[in-house]
């Protein structure tokens, strides 16, 4: 097959109006314990094939999950509607004016539709551009649901220490800086909560229909390198590439998060070290939900649109030959992830991360992502999503249930603009190969731009060998 080598470009790094009823509800807070993992013995589950035990909250996470809370509400409007956007990044001027135009919705607050807006992580780094973000929202849509990305979790562009400068213009040696990653994703949640925007489960339920509700889920998550289970790409000169410029000293995460008292800084800046420990620890930010009998039973019937930021399968990211980098597997997917989204079987679950919008269904889930990007990415493949604004992803007028109460159709539309995207088609169409090695000639044409950087690191190689050779002449 052939297409447009343009469209394949992918992302480098580098990836209450009507309202009658509402409650908040905290369920079961996870058991405490201190976080101990065997490491060897989830390692070995994963290559069996065997379900993980998640454990329980980690101490330095049980502030994080007492914000994560379950809410109901009932609307008295005739009909709920749900729309998707991620990686909206945010801190760039340019994406903040794209939201205040693109996420309006004039006369919605007039008309008899309750919406509701998912957002599947990195709105961006900087505090404020952040309050920003869940400000318009909140002010557009009935309700907001979001969950944090790894851009959340950098330490920079924390609200204190500091004065606030221009956000593209701050460093890594800015004065904001948060003490780790934990106490800014603490501080990114309390933003949320004061703007009104749910970091929880929500449930829907309409006061003038028969129908059941609508859970939105989001499933709190983190990488780790052994989710990638395809083969690694054998070019030499790629090979060169990652000697001279390894991609570890490349992503953004390895420098600019600290997970202090969760694991060790060169544990979790690996892309060879497979540490399930953060993983774990977001995933049972979760169990309080998924883990509970009584929720699980309360949304039994509902339609159920799950959301992560990071991927469940390896399948929803294209194959390592189609990826500028490569290596980019090693950091965007979650097996925890992918056990708990088997074990709650959603109508739909969407992500973000890797800035590819696809939409596709693997053993009877539907998978989706419609990311912003960045600027660079809008004439390339998040164009779709720059041109069209949030995806609507829920219809409740849609939902057929059938007599036992189940939703004989979900309420999830067909013929979504996500269905038409470049990588949905290509994977509809053609079957994965992670065994061809052969890179894509977009791939190749930028690993030429490294070419100086192999050829220096070559010239050092030598010279450190005719060092070690010269005192025996
Ligand atoms: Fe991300």
């Amino acid at each position: 097959m052939r297409i447009g080598v343009h469209s394949f470009i992918v992302l480098l790094f580098l990836v209450t109006v009507g309202v009658q009823g509402f409650r908040t509800v905290r369920l079961g807070s996870g058991s405490m314990t201190s976080f101990s993992i065997n490491e060897q013995a989830q390692a070995q589950a994963q290559a069996t094939g065997e379900s993980f035990s998640i454990p329980g909250i980690p101490a330095p996470f049980q502030s994080i999950s007492e914000e994560i809370v379950f809410k109901h509400v009932t609307t008295d409007k005739a009909r709920v509607e749900a729309y998707c956007l991620s990686d909206l990044h945010a801190d760039s001027i340019r994406n903040q004016e794209w939201v205040r135009d693109h996420c309006v919705r004039p006369g919605w607050k007039d008309d008899d539709v309750y919406t509701v807006m998912i957002v599947p992580g990195d709105i961006g780094t900087e505090i404020e551009s952040l309050g920003m973000v869940f400000s318009v929202l909140a002010a557009n849509y009935d309700a907001v649901v979001y969950c944090v990305g790894n851009h959340e979790c950098w330490r920079r562009g924390t609200k204190a220490g500091g004065k606030a400068t221009e956000p593209e213009k701050r460093t890594a040696t800015t004065n904001r800086m948060a003490r780790n990653s934990v106490d800014k994703v603490l501080e990114v949640l309390q933003c949320a909560r004061d703007k009104g925007v749910h970091v929880g489960p929500l449930r829907v339920t309409q006061s003038r229909s028969a129908y059941k509700g609508l859970t939105v889920m989001p499933l709190q998550s983190w990488y780790h390198c052994g989710w990638d289970k395809e083969p690694d790409m054998t070019d030499p000169f790629l090979l060169a590439v990652e000697d001279a410029v390894p991609f570890s000293r490349k992503w953004g995460d390895f420098v600019s998060c600290l997970w202090t008292d969760l694991v060790e800084h060169r544990e979790f800046a690996s892309t060879s070290t497979d540490s399930l420990k953060l993983p774990l620890a977001f995933a049972s930010l979760n169990t309080p939900f998924l883990g509970d009998a009584a929720f699980m039973e309360t949304i039994a019937d509902d339609t159920v649109l799950s959301f992560s930021h990071f991927l469940p399968r390896q399948e929803l990211c294209p194959e390592k030959r189609f990826l500028l980098e490569p290596n980019l597997a090693k950091v965007i997917g979650s097996d925890p992830l992918e056990q708990q989204v088997r074990e709650l079987k959603p109508h739909l679950h969407m992500f973000g991360h890797t800035h590819i919008p696809i939409d596709l269904t693997l053993d009877g889930v539907r998978y989706l992502q419609w990311p912003l990007g960045y600027q660079r990415e809008s004439d390339k493949q998040c164009g779709p999503v720059f041109a069209g604004g949030p995806l609507r992803v829920y219809d409740s007028d849609l939902r057929v249930d059938s007599e036992g109460g189940l939703p004989a159709e979900s309420g999830v539309p067909t013929g979504m603009e996500s269905e038409t995207v470049t990588w949905t088609k290509y994977y509809r169409e053609n079957a994965r190969d992670p065994t061809n090695m052969t890179l894509a000639p977009w791939v190749q044409k930028r690993l030429q731009s490294y070419e100086g950087f192999v050829n220096s690191k070559k010239k050092d190689v030598a010279a450190k060998n005719k060092l070690s050779v010269d005192p025996l002449t």
